[in-house]
């Protein structure tokens, strides 16, 4: 594991990626797995849990909220449900730590409870908007204060009835969604949410697993309140996300040849593997699977020489998570690429735009920030540079990608928020190939 004093990495060229790699559990899967757990009738077991910071936080928020999880083994929670009007009253504030998904989904599932709750974070989730979900929660009858520009904390004043609403939600977010949506299963009437791009859907498929009545379709969710949800065992696939880093560095490393084992395919997450495979990569799926109703397969990659291409608006949302290791693969492409219509890039656990626009032109890279995307010119990535991940997990990772190809050393400050979505990923990396130390 990463230990939480590792601050600092020092990533330099390591060897050609090779061999198989066995990828956490999927981030997303996991938050809803133990919330919808928590909420049902009966003992739910969950299976690939992932065990970073963000997933433990939910966990131990219902644990708060008066619900028994227990842990038999690592990645492995089994959840005594209290059914959707068995949690209780809070004793202090509920932390979700560095994560926006479990603060946002909370958010709509508390929102209906006859008790007071209130949702803290971070530094990083201190500076997140949060109007996006209070909004329509509040058009459905709840109370929850934010601080000034819609900032957490948030204080949830429990014991208003809620009522269903037809959301057409101006942002294509599936936390926005889900904490609608969660909302809705304890409201009056019919909860309609309406997307203006598709965004993954595992609060629907989850729901629906714990037998709930819920119409969806990409970019369309309707459910009636005041069902109830019967407990059910959860399977976690492996998470694209975080297979993401692996999948750019194969594809870069010269001589690379790398499995994935079981990695999660949901369509609303691979637009990564489009991107890359119109630039040129050579990634094979070998042993399609379901996965617990999540399509999965291996994920065979070798290395292939990249170019540049426009990233198509349409596929952003399906590769929201995947731009700081993008713009690594576009560095290392011939000519430019060039993305845009991404702009909640600016929002995520950093300004994700501005801090891969940073590293980047300190290893020598050529990039235009735009405000909703940037062009990035391929060429040599040089070393011996200071890169700041701002804390953010991903863009740590995406420079340990991009050492792996700079001709000297990359010094990444500020890594140990690694362990909110992929605790091991130094030691996975490290295994596989990955030049790759703490400092
Ligand atoms: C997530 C949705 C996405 C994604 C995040 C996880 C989820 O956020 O970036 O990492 O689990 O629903 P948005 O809903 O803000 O797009």
């Amino acid at each position: 594991m990463t230990s939480p004093r590792q601050k600092n990495w020092t990533a330099t060229r390591g060897a050609p990626l090779r061999g198989e790699v066995a990828i956490p559990g999927d981030k997303s899967v996991s938050h809803r797995a133990v919330m919808l757990a928590a909420l049902a009738d009966g003992t739910s077991r969950i299976d690939g849990f992932l065990e970073g910071a963000d997933t433990r936080a939910t966990a131990a928020i219902f644990a708060q909220l008066g619900v028994r999880i227990e842990a038999p083994s690592p990645s492995t929670r089994v959840v005594h449900g209290v059914g959707v009007d068995g949690l209780r009253a809070p004793a202090g504030v509920l932390d979700c730590g560095n994560a926006g998904t479990g603060m946002r989904l909370l958010a709509g599932l508390l929102a209906a409870q006859p008790f007071d709750s209130v949702l803290a974070g971070d530094n990083s989730l201190s500076r997140r908007p949060m109007g996006r979900v209070t909004e329509p929660l509040a058009r459905m009858g709840a109370r929850i204060e934010a601080q000034d520009g819609g900032l957490p904390p948030l204080h949830i004043r429990g014991g208003h009835g809620l009522h269903g609403i037809d959301f057409a939600s101006p942002v294509a977010s599936a936390q926005v969604k889900s904490a609608v949506l969660l909302a809705g299963l304890q409201a009056e009437g019919d909860t309609v949410v309406r997307e203006p791009h598709p965004t993954r859907d595992y609060t629907e498929r989850m729901l629906s697993a714990f037998g709930v009545d819920i119409d969806f379709s990409p970019g369309f969710a309707c459910l009636r309140g005041g069902q109830r949800l019967r407990a059910t065992d959860i399977a976690v696939p492996a998470d694209f996300s975080s297979a993401a880093f692996f999948i750019v560095a194969a594809t870069l490393v010269p001589g690379s040849e790398l499995r994935l084992r079981a990695v999660g395919l949901n369509p609303r997450r691979t637009g990564l593997l489009a991107a890359l495979r119109e630039m040129g990569a050579d990634i094979i799926e070998d042993r399609h699977a379901s996965h617990g109703g999540e399509p999965v397969a291996d994920l065979v990659v070798r290395h292939a020489p990249l170019r540049g291409i426009q990233v198509p608006v349409e596929w952003v949302p399906d590769m929201i998570d995947e731009f700081p290791v993008l713009a690594v693969a576009a560095a290392c492409a011939e000519g430019a690429t060039t993305i845009r219509g991404a702009a909640e890039l600016r929002v995520k656990e950093s300004d994700r735009i501005a801090a891969m626009a940073a590293g980047l032109r300190s290893l020598g890279v050529e990039v235009e920030e735009r405000p909703d995307g940037a062009v990035i010119t391929g060429g040599v990535v040089r070393g011996g540079a200071a890169i700041d991940s701002l804390g953010d997990h991903r863009i740590a990772m995406a420079f340990a990608v991009a050492g792996q190809l700079a001709d000297g050393e990359v010094a990444i400050a500020d890594v140990a928020n690694v362990a909110t979505s992929f605790p091991d990923f130094d030691q996975l990396a490290r295994q596989a190939g990955f030049g790759l130390r703490a400092r």
